[in-house]
């Protein structure tokens, strides 16, 4: 009974915490840290970076990695979900050419049961895979524990 009364407080308290780490969020954001990680002889993903500070009005950090698949793994991107370049940004991972708004509504919405978005493969179109204004259709796929959803459509 006493570890029950316990317990509650302890919720009671953290609801407490939450509403301060929300309020400190609000200024958070803007500085919000980008790590993207790609390798070295890739440059598709250097014009996707452009993009992704363009829109996102922010500043990307580029680490190249020795082996982007051990890095895929570590941060629990589906192989189906695959493409070059993987970011990190508040705890989420972006995989691939996504938009900068799909992006920004990610880091707005905050969804709990998601891991990360990705655009799977290299769509031509997407940003930083321009060719020519030649667009082919893709999807923004979100992805975690829960499975994989479509979070963006772009036709
Ligand atoms: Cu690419
Ligand atoms: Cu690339």
């Amino acid at each position: 009974m006493i570890g029950r009364i316990a317990k509650s407080f302890k919720d009671a308290s953290g609801a407490g915490l939450l509403l301060v780490s929300l309020a400190a969020c609000s200024t958070a954001a803007q500085a919000a840290t980008y790590t993207m990680y790609r390798d070295a002889g890739c440059g598709c993903c250097l014009k996707w970076a452009d993009h992704a500070e363009a829109g996102l009005d922010a500043t990307v950090k580029v680490e190249n990695a020795p082996n982007m698949q051990t890095v895929k793994d570590l941060h629990g991107v589906p192989v189906a979900l695959r493409s070059c370049h993987t970011m990190l940004v508040e705890g989420y991972v972006i995989e691939g050419h996504v938009p900068a708004e799909a992006v920004e509504k990610l880091l707005r919405e905050k969804p709990d049961d998601v891991t990360g978005i990705a655009v799977p493969g290299m769509p031509i179109g997407s940003p930083g895979m321009e060719q020519q204004g030649i667009k082919q259709p893709y999807q923004v796929i979100a992805f975690g524990p829960k499975g994989q959803r479509v979070f963006a459509n772009y036709n």
